[in-house]
């Protein structure tokens, strides 16, 4: 069936009839092959495993536990139904102030307290996606664009585009660097978007990086405040990922560059950070975004905008009676961050014994996976082919370097924090397979630049797995 009749497209809007939305990219397109054919340990074993879904589900027992010796923080049990009716009832957009106090501190707490944020300017939105969108709208006209690191998160290109009418043009970072920003990258992307006639009115940065899991050094950020000042644009901070590190060096925020690097010029009307709860407390469905902005037409304007979507005052209610807890906060984030860290390592273990090298990461919910010496060639083209094959046969969904405008071909991402301890045995036995499959395709094929080494007794166990998907050689297969 055609998605978009001739008719459709007299009768409705270009924004629904046209594909702005930043969707058309395998990094949807692989949640789709998971829906389809969804892994179930007992009822579908050999279905995809969803390894493209940045979730934190690794400390939500700990969540569960506190829910359940707190039950009037929800008010719709017996505990809590006294506060039904006030809460059901309010309705103002700056927020129940006891959310808006509870969030700021935890922001801080999340930033190991070395710095505070003031209550008053946290204003709330649908999801860090709901935020980025309202930031887009208040600092930048349509037209005018942000320069992005790359590779960035793949959603940026619908949320800040979108209906905004903002453009977003790629700094190109790249791997002999481990792609840290630089102040090269960052004069070139702008002097370009110059000659082209683009108006730049802001650099946006992920800190900590999805899909890196890299973090900013302290003189990288100053490099970025020290650039934006003098360009006069904004900067807007995603620090979605701040209580997801779990090894050192720690996370550095904008706002304690901004506090505390006092030699370098900082015009705090151009620093805008973008927060939520969905990755560091593993509630996306609850829709708990953040604009921290230090200007303060932005938080009024900001403010009105988040009529669009607000956070329901239940939620709210539920996350200040939690987030106010100290003691649940400090027992969350460290049991969070300690799972995190094991899972990184084991998943890092797994793919070292069959060759496969990740960038050295120490936050956020994901590995970025060097597969560069299994491309056929160093095509993106080549790319979207491994990429399909590991989809389709080796049935994980990862998600492409390509869908995060990385400029060097090769590169995937893996979430590892949004399954059990069986499903990541399942997953490593299927790329050991993979791996070792590809291996002696490419042996027999006198293939001789492909030198992986692994334990032949571990891939042994994995050969053995019953969840083992290849009768032959995936290569072999999709090739014919
Ligand atoms: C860097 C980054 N920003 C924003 C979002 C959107 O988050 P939310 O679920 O809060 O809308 C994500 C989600 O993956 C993300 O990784």
């Amino acid at each position: 069936m055609e998605l978009m009749s001739v008719n459709q497209h007299q009768l409705l809007s270009k924004i629904a009839t046209g594909d702005g939305h930043g969707e058309n990219s395998p990094y949807f397109d692989g949640w789709k092959a998971y829906e389809n054919d969804p892994f179930h340990p007992t009822k579908n074993p050999n279905g995809v495993i969803q390894m493209g879904l940045a979730e934190n589900q690794l400390a939500s027992d700990l969540v569960q536990h506190w829910l359940t010796n707190n039950p009037g923080a929800s008010i719709c049990t017996p505990e809590g139904v006294r506060a039904f009716k006030a809460i059901a009832n309010f309705q103002d957009y700056h927020g129940l102030p006891e959310f808006r106090k509870a969030v700021a501190k935890f922001m801080a707490r999340t930033r190991g307290n070395r710095v505070t944020f003031d209550p008053d300017r946290i204003v709330m939105s649908g999801g860090a996606t709901g935020a980025h969108e309202v930031t887009a709208f208040c600092l930048a006209d349509p037209g005018d664009a942000f320069l992005v690191p790359t590779p960035y998160y793949a959603g940026f290109d619908r949320d800040l585009r979108w209906r905004t009418g903002v453009e977003l043009v790629p700094v190109i970072c790249e791997s002999g660097n481990d792609f840290k920003l630089t102040r090269k990258a960052l004069e070139e992307a702008f002097e370009k978007a110059e000659k082209d006639k683009i108006k730049i009115k802001g650099l946006l940065i992920t800190n900590p990086s999805n899909p890196l899991g890299t973090m900013m050094d302290r003189e990288t950020l100053r490099i970025v405040v020290s650039f934006i000042n003098e360009k006069q644009i904004h900067l807007v901070s995603d620090e979605i990922y701040a209580g997801t590190v779990f090894g050192e060096p720690g996370f550095t925020s904008i706002a304690e560059i901004i506090e505390q690097e006092r030699d370098i010029e900082c015009d705090r009307d151009l620093i805008h950070i973008v927060y939520s709860l969905s990755k560091d407390m593993g509630f996306p469905g609850f829709r708990v975004g953040i604009i921290y902005s230090y200007n303060d037409a932005v938080v009024n304007c900001a403010r009105k905008m988040s009529s669009f979507g607000l956070v329901s005052t239940q939620t709210q209610y539920l996350i200040a009676s939690m987030l106010s807890d100290d003691e649940f906060v400090e027992g969350y984030l460290e049991g969070s961050a300690k799972r995190l860290g094991k899972r990184y390592e084991v998943f890092c273990r797994g793919l070292a014994q069959v060759g496969i090298k990740c960038l050295a990461s120490n936050a956020g919910l994901f590995l970025w996976m060097d597969l560069r010496r299994l491309l056929k060639n160093a095509t993106f083209e080549a790319e979207m082919e491994l990429w399909r094959l590991i989809i389709q046969q080796v049935k994980i969904n990862i998600s492409p370097g390509s869908s995060f405008h990385c400029s060097e071909p090769g590169w995937f991402r893996v979430c590892y924090a949004n399954m059990d301890d069986r499903t990541v045995e399942v997953s490593l036995a299927r790329m050991h397979n993979f791996v070792h499959q590809n291996t002696q395709t490419k042996k027999s094929c006198n293939y001789r630049n492909l030198r992986l080494s692994f334990s032949s007794r571990r891939l042994d166990d994995f050969m053995l797995s019953p969840h083992s998907p290849f009768p032959q050689s995936p290569l072999v297969k999709a090739s014919t």
